[in-house]
């Protein structure tokens, strides 16, 4: 395992529908490779000893789809979660959900609250799913706790620093991502983790996601390792001053 690889790999998963229109297929099929695509990372990511991976899998935006589309979203979810419930627990991977909760069918929130409650007590590596996320949105949900909390007295606006709001988002104990990668060739964040993508670093892929396999996420982890992450400072992550005068710039 290459000490250098991320712990936590964020993932735009973008390309289904064109990887099926290129093929004559209907979009459902796309969504349904990339579901196998998936699957192959859960496999992937623990070879490569990730901890996190986040998974943009249903955007506030894509309610705005056919309602058809939409529906076999959530049943390929549903399938997907129930087919693989005894993997994630073999595997010991903890489930977790980002977003909109309430926003979601009844149904897909009930077998989620079931596999997060099943996985619940692992504590390696974990699966986040984000649904019905939106990067803005998840931020507006931080504000208005926080502008509560002013409200109630319990905490003044001159008490609100970087970490209170990080404190107040869906998942506040999972570190930053440390790399963000986007299938399909698209260089866009379309809302995703606007909050902590702030020292990622980002990988854009050609192949669309249904195309994804283990050398994928070898080449972005590979490129990701390759780079010098200096956090604003002058001192890279293997210790070394990239500067060799003290008074350099
Ligand atoms: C973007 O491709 C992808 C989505 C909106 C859905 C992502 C869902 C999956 C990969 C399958 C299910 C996920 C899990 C976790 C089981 P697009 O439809 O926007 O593609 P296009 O840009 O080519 O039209």
């Amino acid at each position: 395992m290459n000490e250098l690889y991320p712990k936590h790999v964020a993932i735009i998963m973008d390309g289904n529908g064109r990887w099926a229109k290129s093929r004559g297929l209907p979009r459902i099929r796309g969504h349904h490779a990339g579901a196998e695509a998936v699957r192959r990372l859960l496999k992937g990511a623990a070879k490569f000893g990730i901890q996190w991976i986040t998974l943009y899998a249903f955007s506030v935006e894509n309610w705005k789809r056919p309602a058809a589309e939409v529906n076999g979203l959530m049943s390929l979810l549903t399938g997907f979660l129930s087919a693989n419930r005894k993997t994630l627990c073999d595997n010991k991977i903890r489930l977790r959900i980002m977003g909109r909760r309430s926003d979601l069918p009844d149904a897909v929130n009930r077998l989620l609250q079931s596999v997060e409650k099943e996985t619940a007590r692992f504590d390696g590596p974990q699966l986040i799913l984000c649904l019905s996320y939106g990067g803005r949105e998840e931020l507006v949900h931080a504000t208005r706790q926080i502008a509560a909390e002013v409200q109630a007295g319990t905490r003044s606006p001159d008490q609100i620093t970087e970490k209170t709001i990080a404190e107040h988002l869906y998942l506040p104990d999972v570190p930053d991502p440390d790399l963000i990668i986007r299938t399909s060739g698209e260089e866009r964040l379309s809302n995703f983790l606007l909050w902590q993508c702030a020292y990622a670093e980002f990988v854009f892929l050609p192949e669309p996601w249904p195309d994804f396999d283990e050398n994928s996420l070898k080449r972005a982890l590979d490129l990701f390792a390759s780079r010098n992450r200096r956090f604003g400072g002058i001192v890279d992550r293997h210790g070394s001053s990239i500067v060799s005068a003290p008074d350099a710039p």
